[in-house]
């Protein structure tokens, strides 16, 4: 076995937003296919897709209707097949993003659950509830959703009257499933096996943290006001028992170590997104060889730039975790969380606390691009050092910044919605990829370039971070990532050997060692000097970092 998953390069594909084929404005899978030789000159293992499965798209494909059918927005099935085909002729492989804690109200379930009505057997795969209240018009409990607001919302019965309530925990449009229901475990298997089938080789859990509930549904705590909508719902942790969820991931594994079994060559793996912030040892729970194979190690993302700080989150996600036995991918972006350059570029980058999926915490202090593209691209060798998986996501390789001032009328996320503006939410990090230098249309984004139409209006100078003006600059942030990843394969995941800290003069400066890898980190705004030598295997500048001195804010690989 190889356990390729456990040293992986894996790129974030969002589908609506990384390349659009059919000029609808909405990115799809032959977009994708269109640009496989990108992905392929970036040296990627593999490429996490969020879902592109049948839906409403009212939280862009975190509400599924139907998960075994492609969303006609992003193509078909045939069209899947031809991207496995194609990833695969180019050594990568398809990763899909599936949802297991709700699903769409489109769902054929859910609707069947409304029209059966009350005490019916289709309601019983989901949470429904009477109100509380003299009229039962008050939600069952206090419980709150992470996207804000209560985590209820009531239906109309059948005969027009005004109904029970169901529970999301996120938006309104995705009930969540009532995982001790056996019609929901089974369904879960044969999504798991159809996608299996068809040549996917893994799969990107969402949310795995709110899948098991407290029975009874008894009441959460009251969160003081004026907390994000996200910290104050995650105080209940009555929709956080993973003791409880253990034995429904315990079938999933057993699904597929079968699989794997049964089909000799193939080594499927799951990553699940088990966000438990600052608390990396919780993440033990659901790496245990019973549950998933791997997961993020994502208070890296939201540490603050502070060399204490990082080291003090990669110390304790390899003691607590890797040591114990825990596979972890690292990574630095996502579609939930304020692009790096823009994090790292704030005036306040030192002390701003992160929280994905919500940016009320990050201050208005003003962006230095310039400066978080310089911080990014150390980050990044800094990271892709590590033992572990390292996971990018698009537009990463572009240094693309979070787009602030989308305005009110054109934000989509769920998130804006339901905080009534409170909080931006995440359209920031999903803006469509630029990848031509046009000053007109959509940059490359849409076939035919049709700037009207992009769901997510691009900023007009886009065309700077487009592919097309990077690749051809030797020294750019997408050619670093080309030798950063290269250099990867060729030694780190070869050489991978044990990882320990080695000693630097400056407390702004951290540095580790694998084998004859050394990696040197200097985060502070000063050059600092560094009593190492060895043959320089990649640089966060093209030939500026590393001169006896490390450039401020910078980072070198080398070989001892
Ligand atoms: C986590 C996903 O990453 C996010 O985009 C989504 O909104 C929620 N889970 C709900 O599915």
């Amino acid at each position: 076995m190889s356990e390729w998953w456990r040293q992986a390069v894996v790129y974030q594909v969002y589908p609506r937003s990384f390349a659009d084929a059919n000029g609808d404005g909405v990115g799809d899978l032959r977009g994708i296919i269109s640009h496989l030789d990108h992905l392929q000159s970036l040296s990627v293992d593999a490429v996490w897709m969020s879902p592109c499965f049948r839906s409403p798209q009212r939280d862009h494909g975190y509400d599924v209707s139907d998960y075994f059918d492609i969303d006609p927005m992003f193509g078909t099935l045939a069209d899947l097949d031809e991207l496995i085909v194609e990833a695969r002729r180019r050594g990568i492989k398809i990763v899909l993003d599936i949802v297991p804690n709700h699903c769409s109200i489109d769902h054929a379930w859910f609707r069947s659950a409304v029209s059966a009505g009350r005490g019916s057997v289709e309601r019983e795969r989901f949470y429904f509830r009477d109100g509380s209240g003299p009229n039962g018009d008050e939600p069952p409990n206090n419980w709150l959703s992470l996207f804000g607001g209560p985590a209820w919302t009531r239906v109309t019965e059948p005969d027009g009257s005004d109904g029970q309530w169901y529970l999301h925990v996120f938006d309104a449009g995705q009930p969540d499933f009532n995982w001790e229901h056996p019609d929901v475990q089974q369904h879960f298997d044969d999504v798991l096996t159809f996608w299996l089938d068809r040549g996917v080789e893994g799969f990107r859990v969402d949310a795995v943290t709110v899948v098991g509930k407290t029975p009874g549904l008894p009441e959460g705590p009251t969160p003081p006001p004026g907390l994000p909508a996200a910290h104050a719902s995650a105080m209940n942790k009555h929709f956080q028992r993973h003791d409880i969820a253990r034995a429904y991931w315990a079938r999933w594994r057993r699904t597929l170590d079968r699989y794997q079994a049964e089909h000799p060559g193939r080594e499927p793996f799951t990553i699940c997104e088990a966000y438990i912030p600052r608390k990396p040892q919780l993440i033990l729970d659901y790496v245990a060889p019973d549950q998933f194979h791997q997961a993020f190690a994502f208070d890296l993302m939201l540490s603050p730039w502070v060399a204490a700080s990082v080291k003090g989150f990669v110390d304790s996600y390899v003691n607590d975790v890797m040591n114990n036995g825990g596979a972890l991918a690292w990574t630095l972006n996502n579609h939930d969380t304020h692009r790096s350059v823009t994090r790292y570029g704030r005036a306040d980058a030192a002390t701003a606390e992160s929280w994905t999926g919500n940016n009320l915490v990050y201050t208005n202090t003003p962006v230095d691009v310039a400066l978080g593209v310089r911080r990014s691209r150390a980050m990044a060798v800094f990271t892709a050092g590590l033992p572990g998986a390292f996971f990018l996501y698009q537009g990463e390789e572009l240094g693309l910044p979070e787009v602030l001032d989308i305005p009110g009328d054109r934000r989509q996320d769920p998130i804006f919605h339901r905080t009534h503006g409170n909080e931006k939410g995440r359209d920031g990090c999903r803006v469509p990829l630029p990848w031509t230098q046009d000053r007109s249309g959509n940059h490359g984004f849409s076939a035919g370039n049709t700037e009207h139409i992009s769901w997510l209006p691009q900023p007009k100078n886009w065309g700077e971070h487009s592919a097309e003006s990077l690749d051809l600059d030797p020294d750019s942030i997408t050619n670093m990532y080309r030798t950063l990843l290269k250099e990867r394969r060729n030694v780190a995941s070869a050489e991978a050997g044990e990882f320990s800290w080695l000693e630097t003069e400056h407390a702004d400066v951290l540095g580790y060692r694998r084998d004859r890898l050394a990696v040197f980190f200097n985060l502070s705004d000063e050059p600092r000097s560094l009593d190492m030598s060895g043959e320089v295997l990649v640089e966060s500048e093209s030939g500026a970092c590393w001169d006896g001195d490390l450039a401020p804010n910078s980072a070198v690989w080398l070989r001892l």
